[in-house]
């Protein structure tokens, strides 16, 4: 638990950016499941990063981290990026490394939980900080939705008609939503191949604004580490839970509402995306756009939202 309580400290502090602008919650707010409610995120600096930042409630058993890079598979791997990364500075730390870790080192009160950790004797290094925060991270399981309650007790939680028939349109043949996202995460592919990464239709010229045709043009998803074209616009199927609170949508966030989203999966995706050869068209009538968008719902648990900072620090250090 101690060391859940130093990433946690790190987490929600502005002195983990070299400018003190930002820290990890900047982006990843525990009032929106972790996300920022911004399409894309923007760094200490004011860089425009990538991609929209995803939720990272149940992320600690999660096969691959970031939208398009399987290489990542462990944690602590990922969150080396927002750190150090040079090309879209996020929290900038490169080249500051010392100076950072000293405004920790002066810090009374981090040396105190250190020290209440029995970690008194090693100095304060990137190592641990890093493993604290991916402990952080892991801490943060929130699987008591509606609709968990209702899978452990059917009596006793019942879901409404309107999200029950939204579960039974979820795994129907007819919608092929489980295909992707299945398991206990809704992340999961079925089928032999397990494939993790599916083009699922959305990134497309074909609209929506300027924003949607910058991004498609430079983010080409797998492709951008296999270099291979039958990999352009290949994502990491995302998790749905909390799916409710986490919008904007998909890895660039250009998709405003679930509605939205159901309504492009409904026409098979938008005109001209490359797609999985899973996805096909269907139609909904309105009630069963509605069960649907019930369904999703019932995938929120708000319960983390206790897991606020008890005090945060500002710019000053
Ligand atoms: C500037 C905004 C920003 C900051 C600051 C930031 N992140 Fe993120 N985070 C993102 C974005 C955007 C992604 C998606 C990256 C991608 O898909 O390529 C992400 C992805 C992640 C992921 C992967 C989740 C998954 O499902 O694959 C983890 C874990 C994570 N961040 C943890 C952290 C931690 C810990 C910190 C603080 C050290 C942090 N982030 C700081 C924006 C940010
Ligand atoms: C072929 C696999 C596949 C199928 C089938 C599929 N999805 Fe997806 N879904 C994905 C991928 C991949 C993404 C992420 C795309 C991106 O980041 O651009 C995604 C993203 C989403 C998102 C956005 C999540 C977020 O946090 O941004 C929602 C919501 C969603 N899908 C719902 C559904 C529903 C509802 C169905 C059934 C109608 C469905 N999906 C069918 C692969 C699939």
């Amino acid at each position: 638990m101690t060391k859940v309580e130093i990433g946690r400290k790190l987490f929600y502090d502005n002195r983990l950016s070299f400018n003190g602008a930002k820290s990890c919650a900047s982006c990843h707010s525990p009032q929106m499941a972790f996300t920022d409610g911004y399409r894309r995120s923007l760094g200490s600096t004011g860089d425009l990063h990538l991609r929209n930042a995803p939720t990272l409630l149940n992320v600690g058993d999660n096969k691959y981290f970031t939208a398009g890079d399987p290489r990542i598979q462990r944690l602590e791997d990922q969150i080396r990026i927002p750190l150090f990364e040079t090309v879209v500075i996020e929290l900038g730390v490169s080249g500051h490394e010392d100076e950072v870790l000293q405004r920790f080192e002066r810090d009374r009160e981090f040396q105190l939980l250190l020290e209440k950790s029995g970690l008194e004797p090693q100095k304060l290094n990137w190592e641990l900080i890093i493993g604290a925060l991916a402990e952080y991270v892991r801490y943060l399981e929130s699987r008591d939705s509606p609709y968990d309650r209702y899978l452990k007790d059917p009596i006793g939680f019942p879901l409404s008609n309107l999200a029950a028939l939204g579960e039974k349109l979820f795994f129907s043949e007819r919608l092929h939503c489980s295909h992707c996202h299945g398991g206990r995460d809704f992340d999961e592919p079925s089928g032999d191949e397990k494939k993790y990464f599916r083009q699922n239709g959305f990134t497309a010229l074909e609209k929506i604004d300027s924003h949607r045709e910058t991004t498609s043009r430079f983010d080409r998803g797998l492709e951008g580490v296999t270099g291979d074209p039958r990999d352009h616009g290949k994502f990491r199927i995302p998790t749905l839970r909390n799916v409710e609170i986490t919008g904007p949508y998909m890895h660039d966030g250009s998709i405003e509402s679930l509605s939205e989203v159901v309504e492009i999966y409904s026409r098979g995706g938008l005109l001209g995306a490359p797609r999985d050869p899973t996805l096909e068209s269907f139609s909904l009538s309105k009630d069963e756009k509605l069960a649907l968008l019930s369904f999703l719902s019932a995938l929120t648990d708000s319960s983390y939202s206790g897991e606020n900072p008890t005090e945060e620090h500002s710019s000053s250090f």
